[in-house]
């Protein structure tokens, strides 16, 4: 009985603390993409000073990603060569270090991102490079891009989770920022598995449900939509564990392109 009490004590003052941490990972993981969506803030409309090799210019460059890589792993992953690269080292090895100690490098006149973020930003943006992150090499191959996962396992997870907003066959939303080549979830699953795994986990910033980006006109898809309504895309970390997030990975490969 005495034991009960205490594991209720203790589950009553750790757990808002750990869904705390949880929340704020995931918002970290979405900053480390245009972290300017979410917050709202400015984006600077300088080139980043330490962006010095690679091919992009303006505010692009203050995304974390651009320099380090959706799959973390700046000039040894998938940016090592192409329109991305931009001779950066990743974060990987900035994997479980304390938010402390991240914080100084995100603050370090390098990065300077303590002029653009605030505080609870910075934190979350820590938070992620020391617990978020994860070894994508494991299941992604950088030549053929193929998922280690399974895909039949993973239809059940699009069908609870992503299905009432990209349709049952992930096309009724168009991606693309151009009007004239449509791109489907399916589309971007197989251009850049990386970004896609990334986006499972944790959102993708400012993606609100919005008929317009509607794609196959009024029907079954479009009332279904219709019900999130002005909801934001959900993250899966710690709804799905990290093999259900490549499974689903591995489905999404499977939609039309
Ligand atoms: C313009 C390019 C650029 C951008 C954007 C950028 N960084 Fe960096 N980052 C660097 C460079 C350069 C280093 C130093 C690498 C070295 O020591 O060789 C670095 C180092 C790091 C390290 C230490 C890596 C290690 O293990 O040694 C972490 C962590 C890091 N950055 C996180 C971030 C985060 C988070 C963001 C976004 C808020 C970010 N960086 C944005 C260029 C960039
Ligand atoms: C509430 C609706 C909603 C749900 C549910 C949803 N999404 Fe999305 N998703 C969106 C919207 C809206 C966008 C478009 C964002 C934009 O273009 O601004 C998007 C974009 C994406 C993108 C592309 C991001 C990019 O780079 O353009 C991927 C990948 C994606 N979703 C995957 C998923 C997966 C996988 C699931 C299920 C785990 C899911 N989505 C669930 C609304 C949703």
């Amino acid at each position: 009985m005495k034991q009960v009490g205490i594991l209720l004590l203790i589950a009553f003052f750790v757990s808002p603390v750990v869904a705390d941490e949880l929340e704020q990972t995931i918002a970290g993981g979405r900053l480390y993409d245009k972290w300017w969506v979410d917050t709202k803030l400015t984006p600077p409309d300088s080139t980043h000073p330490a962006y010095k090799e690679g091919k992009q210019t303006g505010n692009t460059t203050w995304r974390c990603k651009e320099c380090h890589g959706w799959d973390y792993r700046g000039k040894e992953g998938a940016y090592s060569k192409g329109s991305h690269y931009s001779g950066t080292k990743g974060i990987r090895s900035s994997e479980g270090q304390s938010v402390e100690q991240i914080l100084q490098v995100l603050v370090n006149p390098q990065h300077g991102y303590d002029k653009h973020l605030g505080k609870e930003d910075l934190n979350a943006i820590a938070l992620f490079v020391s617990k978020g992150q994860i070894d994508m090499t494991k299941y992604i191959a950088y030549d053929t891009k193929e998922i280690k996962g399974d895909a039949k396992a993973g239809k059940q997870h699009f069908k609870k989770h992503c299905l009432d907003c990209h349709g049952k066959k992930g096309d009724a939303l168009n991606l693309a920022h151009e009007k004239s080549k449509p791109e489907y979830v399916g589309t971007i699953a197989n251009k850049n598995p990386w970004e896609t795994l990334h986006k499972i986990r944790f959102g993708h910033p400012g993606a609100l449900m919005d008929m317009r980006k509607m794609h196959n006109g009024m029907g079954r898809e479009h009332h279904r939509a219709m019900r999130k309504m002005w909801e934001h895309m959900p993250p899966m970390l710690g709804v799905l564990n990290e093999q259900e997030q490549i499974n689903l990975l591995a489905y999404l490969q499977t939609l039309p392109r």
